[in-house]
C-alpha cells in the first residue's frame, strides 16, 4: 500500500487557503484510490518543525557515537523528518508564495531534510520520488508576465527538490488569488477563477495518475 506525505504550509485554514483547497482535493482523490493507503500529514503552520541549529547541522556530518546530548536530540528530529520523506511513495506540498518565496516554515522543513550524504549529493535516498507542489500566489509570475523575474518559489523548489534531492517535481499553480479582494485586480477575477478550476482538476488528475502508477 502506498504512502503519501502531505505537507501544508499556508497560514490560513482550508476554507480560506488557495493551496490547502488544492492539496485537499489531491489528497481526497488519492485516498479514494488508496483507501488502505497511508497519509502522513504535516501541517507546518500549526506544528512548525524547528529551524536548523548548529547542533542539528553538525550532527549531520559526524559519527552519531560522538554526538553530544544536544546534537543527538536535534538530529533525532531531522532523522524523523527524513524517514517520513524516504518512506513516502509520493509527496504533496502546499507552497504558497509569501513575499516572493516559500513560507519560512517550509524552508525550515527543507533545511532539516536536505542532508548531504543521505538525501542529497550522490546518495539521494528519496531519488525519483514524485513530488507535486501546489504553488499558490496572489499575483501571476508566469513566463511573459511583468513579474516573471520575481518568481522565487518554483525556481527555488525546482533546484532543491529536483536537483538536490533528485525528486520528480510537478507544479500546480493557482494564481491571481488576490483578485477577488483587491479592487485593482477586479478585471482579473475571471482569470483567477479559471486558474482555480484548472488547479483543482489538475490535482485530481495527477493524484489519480500517481495512484495508478504506484499500484502498477
Ligand atoms: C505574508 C504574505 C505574503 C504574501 N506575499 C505575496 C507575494 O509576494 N506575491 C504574491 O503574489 N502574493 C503574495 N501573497 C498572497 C498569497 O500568495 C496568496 O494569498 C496565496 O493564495 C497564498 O496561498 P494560501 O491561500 O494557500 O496561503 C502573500 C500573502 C501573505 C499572507
Amino acid at each position: 500500500m502506498a504512502t503519501l506525505l502531505h505537507i501544508d504550509s499556508s497560514v490560513f485554514p482550508t476554507d480560506a487557503s488557495a493551496s490547502r483547497a488544492v492539496t485537499d482535493a489531491f489528497r481526497r482523490t488519492w485516498q479514494e484510490q488508496h483507501p488502505e493507503g497511508t497519509v502522513i500529514h504535516r501541517d507546518l503552520a500549526t506544528n512548525p518543525v524547528p529551524h536548523i541549529s548548529a547542533h542539528a547541522h553538525t550532527a549531520g556530518f559526524s559519527d552519531p557515537a560522538t554526538h553530544t546530548p544536544e546534537q543527538a536530540a536535534a538530529f533525532a528530529v531531522r532523522v524523523q523528518l527524513i524517514e517520513e520523506l524516504e518512506r513516502a511513495d509520493a509527496v504533496l506540498i502546499g507552497a504558497p508564495m509569501y513575499n516572493l518565496t516559500i513560507p519560512s516554515t517550509l524552508k525550515a522543513w527543507l533545511d532539516n531534510v536536505v542532508l548531504f550524504g543521505r538525501t542529497a549529493g550522490e546518495a539521494q535516498s528519496a531519488k525519483g520520488t514524485p513530488i507535486t507542489v501546489i504553488a499558490s500566489r496572489g499575483g501571476a509570475y508566469g513566463p511573459g508576465t511583468p513579474r516573471e523575474g520575481y518568481e522565487y518559489v518554483q525556481n527555488y523548489l525546482s533546484a532543491i527538490l529536483a536537483d538536490f534531492l533528485g525528486a520528480e517535481v510537478d507544479f500546480i499553480v493557482p494564481e491571481l488569488t488576490m483578485a477577488p479582494i483587491n479592487p485593482e485586480m477586479a478585471d482579473l477575477v475571471p482569470l483567477f477563477e479559471a486558474s482555480r478550476e484548472r488547479a483543482l482538476e489538475e490535482a485530481a488528475t495527477k493524484a489519480k495518475q500517481l495512484a495508478q502508477r504506484l499500484a502498477a
